[in-house]
């Protein structure tokens, strides 16, 4: 049967399907809890239970039960807000994962202006909500929903990208209200041997945003390894660092998860425990890139921090008046890539319309590399000579610390350098992304030109330079992410954004269309040399076990096959998600 058809089955004839016991239990079905087994259920909850939760834009419809004109106006005015989305509970950042859901060819969606006539459907917006404040909530949660059997999805801040925040007739356990930190000067990974020396960590619950632990880490005048995002929006404590967490900063201080000391986590049958390199070292290794949720809720990890030092930041925009001109321009950009990573610096790259930008931190004032500013120099130079190449932006600035840059670049842009990225944020938006890790042989001078092409072969592309040094020291298996993270300089990434207007074939195409697009970075660098991000994941990769973790993925097979023998925590191209359908609603095997 095809997998789209089995979840519609699912979800027209529940019952029947969910008697062979292949199907979570979905509202509607026999097996669903009753709603007063809901509330008694809800009294050892430390927040109100949400029933019967509604997409953002339901207010707007006339045909819903909680139609109100103002509250519309109030949603409207703030769709496209990264943090006001955050906060709601009933929608994610990119919108097409509430709508991911067709149904005869049509797309079950509950757009803002809606036609005449028009219905607001659920998609995979949870119908039930529990608002975690504490982990004894989650351990409720997760109990009560392992005991009947219910799609439970996990959300923090919903920036997921593969859609796994959301599902079809599921109950959401919200994880963003969790925002505690502690900083310590001598943490110690608890079990560890005595002589075991203190090192600077903080401690934070899920819920707490990059931008919040940028600002807290300065004020405590620390450096934290995290995200670029426009607000400071991604979450610092469950997606981005389960997945693998890439910072502009990794070549000099490694990945996400090479910074990690420590989780604490509630495992499918609830238990709440520790994982480090001493206690549970197994979990630890697993909870090091093997993707969120698949090895527990995470309620709290702990994040080495560095000094905090100041930064040089490059920055740089160019355009070209013709393609010849730009490949020309990206040939020897890619020409200087590797020497410039060599030299300490680590950033990102928009491009599009033949339009070229950099952003480009390195660690000091003047950077403590001595190489980095005569490598910038010469790109700047020889990108200058480039006929029909215009440079209108080619400078650096010293920031007193990565915090301020962070604040003055995605913050208050207006006093930042360069693309002014808050222009591009995608929140609220419809879009599907793909990527592909670049090893260094590919970034290379000598192949510069090959590359090049692949480049402009995408209208619009950005590249993170978020490997080389430090992130090449760590041994292949020391964290579940792919071996081809070690070896690899950049991440490219491409994003495809389409409208509300957009029928089921529109969906389609424009999952086609970043398949597509980066296929020609596939086909340069195949797994295992090359691989992707599994929180930049492609929904259409077709070899996504190989892509996201490579020689590491049989071992957390094994893992998860231990900790989670009933399925409670499996998500779409997920660890261990091979048997279901494409919603993780039935079992197709
Ligand atoms: C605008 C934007 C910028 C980004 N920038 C970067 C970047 O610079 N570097 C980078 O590495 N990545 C980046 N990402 C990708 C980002 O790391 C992932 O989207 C990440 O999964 C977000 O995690 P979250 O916890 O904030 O969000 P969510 O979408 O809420 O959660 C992500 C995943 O974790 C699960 N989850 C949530 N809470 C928990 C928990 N407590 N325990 C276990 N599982 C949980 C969810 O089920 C989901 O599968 C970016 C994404 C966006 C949209
Ligand atoms: C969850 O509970 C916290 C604490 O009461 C509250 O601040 C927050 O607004 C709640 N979130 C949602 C989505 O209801
Ligand atoms: C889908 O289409 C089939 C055949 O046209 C029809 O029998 C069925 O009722 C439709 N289902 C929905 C949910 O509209
Ligand atoms: C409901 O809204 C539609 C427009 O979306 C409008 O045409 C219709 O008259 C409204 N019905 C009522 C009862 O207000
Ligand atoms: C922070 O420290 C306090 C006091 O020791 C403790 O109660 C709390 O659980 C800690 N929070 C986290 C997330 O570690
Ligand atoms: C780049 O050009 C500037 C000005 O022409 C010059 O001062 C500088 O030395 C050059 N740098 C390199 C690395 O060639
Ligand atoms: C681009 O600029 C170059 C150099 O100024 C010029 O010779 C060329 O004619 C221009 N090409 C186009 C298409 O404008
Ligand atoms: C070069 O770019 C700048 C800034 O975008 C613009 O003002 C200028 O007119 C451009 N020059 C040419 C020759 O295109
Ligand atoms: C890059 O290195 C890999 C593995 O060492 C090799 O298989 C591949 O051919 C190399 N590619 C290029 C373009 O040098
Ligand atoms: C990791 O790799 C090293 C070196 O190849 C090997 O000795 C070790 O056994 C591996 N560890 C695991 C857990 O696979
Ligand atoms: C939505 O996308 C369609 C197809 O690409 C396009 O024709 C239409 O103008 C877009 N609508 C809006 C409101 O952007
Ligand atoms: C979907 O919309 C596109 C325009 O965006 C249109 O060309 C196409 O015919 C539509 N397909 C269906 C099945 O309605
Ligand atoms: C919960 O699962 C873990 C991991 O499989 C196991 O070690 C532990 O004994 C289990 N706890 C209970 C109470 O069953």
């Amino acid at each position: 049967m095809h997998l789209r058809s089995a979840v519609l089955l699912s979800v027209l004839f529940a019952a029947s399907a969910t008697a062979t016991k292949k199907c979570k239990c979905l509202p509607g079905d026999s097996c669903f809890p009753s709603q007063s087994d809901w509330n008694k259920f809800a009294k050892g909850l430390s927040q109100p239970l949400v029933s019967n939760q509604k997409p953002f834009a339901s207010v707007c419809y006339n045909t819903s039960s909680n139609f109100n004109a103002d509250e519309c106006a109030r949603r409207s005015a703030i769709q496209l807000d990264p943090e006001s989305l955050i906060d709601a509970g009933n929608t994610v950042q990119l919108i097409n994962f509430q709508d991911q859901l067709f149904s005869n060819g049509t797309v079950s969606q509950c757009p803002f202006d809606p036609l005449p006539g028009a219905v607001c459907n659920q998609g995979r917006v949870p119908v039930y909500s529990i608002n975690a404040t504490t982990v004894s909530d989650i351990q409720k949660t997760v109990a009560y929903a392992s005991k009947h059997n219910l799609h439970l999805v996990v959300r923090n801040t919903g920036h997921e990208l593969l859609g796994r925040a959301f599902g079809v007739g599921s109950v959401e356990l919200l994880v963003h209200s969790m925002k505690q930190t502690n900083f310590s000067d001598s943490f110690v990974p608890q079990n560890a041997p005595p002589s075991t020396p203190g090192q600077h960590a903080v401690t934070i619950q899920p819920g707490v945003q990059w931008g919040e632990i940028y600002d807290l880490a300065d004020q405590h005048d620390r450096l934290i390894v995290g995200g670029f995002s426009v607000g400071g929006t991604v979450g610092a404590g469950a997606g981005w660092p389960v997945g693998g967490g890439h910072s502009i900063l990794s070549p000099f201080y490694g990945l996400g998860v090479d910074n990690l000391l420590q989780f604490t986590v509630v495992l499918p049958n609830a238990s709440h425990v520790v994982a480090n390199e001493y206690t549970n070292p197994d979990l630890f290794w697993a909870l090091r890139g093997g993707g969120a949720p698949s090895f527990g809720v995470v309620t709290s990890v702990t994040h080495k921090t560095h000094d905090n030092v100041p930064f040089t930041a490059a920055f740089y925009g160019a355009s070209a008046n013709s393609s010849e001109s730009f490949l020309q321009l990206m040939t020897t950009w890619v020409q200087h890539h590797n020497n410039l990573n060599e030299a300490g610096w680590g950033g990102l790259w928009p491009y599009f319309n033949n339009n070229l930008f950099l952003t480009l931190v390195s660690p000091g004032n003047p950077p403590t590399n001595p190489n980095a500013l005569t490598a910038i120099n010469s790109f700047f130079n020889a990108s200058s000579q480039i006929p029909g190449v215009n440079v209108s932006l080619a400078a650096t600035f010293p920031y007193r610390s990565f915090q301020q840059f962070v604040f003055e670049n995605l913050g208050d842009t207006s006093l930042g350098h360069g693309l002014n990225f808050s222009e591009f944020h995608v929140s609220g938006s419809r879009a599907y992304l793909s990527s592909w890790f670049l090893p260094n042989n590919i970034t290379a001078p000598e192949n510069a030109e090959a590359l090049a092409k692949a480049y402009v072969s995408v209208p619009a592309g950005t590249p993170y330079i978020i490997g080389g040094g430090v992130v090449s020291q760590v041994a292949e298996n020391a964290t579940a992410v792919t071996p081809a993270w070690r070896h690899s300089i950049a991440d490219m990434t491409i994003i495809f954004s389409f409208n509300e207007t957009s029928n089921a074939t529109d969906y389609a195409n424009a999952k086609k269309t970043v398949h597509s697009q980066i296929e020609p970075f596939r086909q340069l660098a195949p797994v295992p040399l090359g691989g992707q991000y599994l929180n930049e994941g492609d929904v259409s990769e077709p070899d996504w076990q190989q892509a996201h973790w490579g020689s590491n993925y049989a071992r957390l097979l094994k893992i998860k096959k231990e900790i989670d023998p009933k399925d409670l925590l499996i998500v779409y191209h997920g660890v261990n998600s091979e048997a279901w359908d494409d919603e993780i609603v039935c079992k197709t095997v």
